[in-house]
């Protein structure tokens, strides 16, 4: 039985695919992080892949029908690749199809892209030999945690912490302490704070910023909590903990989200503490793999 592998996805077969990837997500052997789960939400994850949407999917069929899929989403700035999936049907041969999928795809990685990262449930089955075949190293791994925001979202003491959104003279001061916390990240200090997430909240303490929260609705609705960050110095006196419970407000009555999600690396422990504190709890945990580059 041979493998067929389709690069130019025709539109109409697009609702399965979709269909395909969200029976995958559902089973947490084969879960693979930041793709999202339903049909339609997928659908239009798919169709906003950078830089090429659609286009940057492989397909792959036995006999007309899905196998698998892997779809690529990369940046230049850093030169990276963010890998969803390989995806692969139960009953299809998961090492022929994900080597086969995996070879198809990265020829459509345009040479500066030298960073690539794939992403999955620590219970998918055989996610961690594919990487290692293909030269990528687990690193740390995260746990993904969610909240509802319904109406026992905690009334929330506003007089207690002050957090506001981001004024135009806190920016670059804000920049600095985000890039002083996390280095390396996706997201550097001057693109969050210029238009990088749809809100930015502070706490701003004798005119300078102290911690902040960058807070976003997804593309299906729900919220995701990106960054949290409290400067060294001020930690520890509850101001983590006052920025998560006014991120979650503002997510349900600024954003209108009916939930929300983040991800944590699991040695994070100050971090998970305050995220335990307002309600978050854990739904998995994923691992990275990584290769021509490393976030310690
Ligand atoms: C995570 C972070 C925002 C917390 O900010 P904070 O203002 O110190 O948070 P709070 O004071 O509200 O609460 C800290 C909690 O962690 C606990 N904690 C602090 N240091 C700890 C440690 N080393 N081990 C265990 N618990 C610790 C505190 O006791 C407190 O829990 P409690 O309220 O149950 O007592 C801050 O540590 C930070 O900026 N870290 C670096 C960036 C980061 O990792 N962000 C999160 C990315 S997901």
């Amino acid at each position: 039985m041979t493998t067929d592998l389709e690069l130019e996805l025709d539109p109409a077969d697009l609702p399965a695919v979709a269909e395909f990837l969200a029976a995958q997500q559902a089973d947490p052997t084969r879960h693979i992080g930041y793709l999202n789960s339903e049909p339609g939400s997928i659908m239009e994850q798919l169709g906003g892949l950078e830089p090429l949407g659609t286009g940057g999917l492989v397909v792959a069929r036995i006999a007309g029908r899905i196998v698998g899929v892997l779809a690529a989403e990369w940046d230049t700035d850093p030169p990276r690749c963010w890998w969803h999936g390989p995806f692969v049907a139960a009953d299809a041969d998961a090492v022929e199809v994900a080597d086969a999928l995996l070879h198809r795809a990265v020829r459509l990685l345009p040479s500066e892209v030298t960073q690539q990262e794939i992403c999955g449930d620590d219970r998918h089955d055989w996610l961690a030999g594919f990487a290692a075949r293909h030269g990528f190293v687990a690193e740390e791994a995260s746990a993904v945690l969610d909240r509802n925001l319904g109406a026992d979202l905690p009334e929330r003491s506003v007089a207690t912490v002050p957090v506001e959104d981001l004024v135009a003279e806190q920016r670059d001061a804000v920049a600095a302490l985000h890039d002083e916390l996390f280095r390396n990240t996706h997201t550097p200090g001057d693109r969050l704070v210029s238009g990088g997430t749809d809100r930015l909240l502070v706490v701003v303490e004798d005119g300078a910023p102290r911690g902040y929260v960058a807070v976003e609705r997804q593309e299906d609705g729900a919220g995701y909590l990106d960054f949290l960050g409290v400067a060294p110095e001020a930690q520890g006196r509850g101001l983590g903990s006052a920025l998560v419970a006014a991120a979650c407000h503002e997510m349900r009555d600024g954003l209108g989200c009916r939930a929300t999600h983040l991800t944590v690396r699991v040695s994070n422990t100050p971090a998970r503490k305050v995220y335990a504190n307002n309600g978050f709890t854990q739904q998995r945990v994923l691992v990275p793999f990584r290769k021509g580059y490393s976030i310690p």
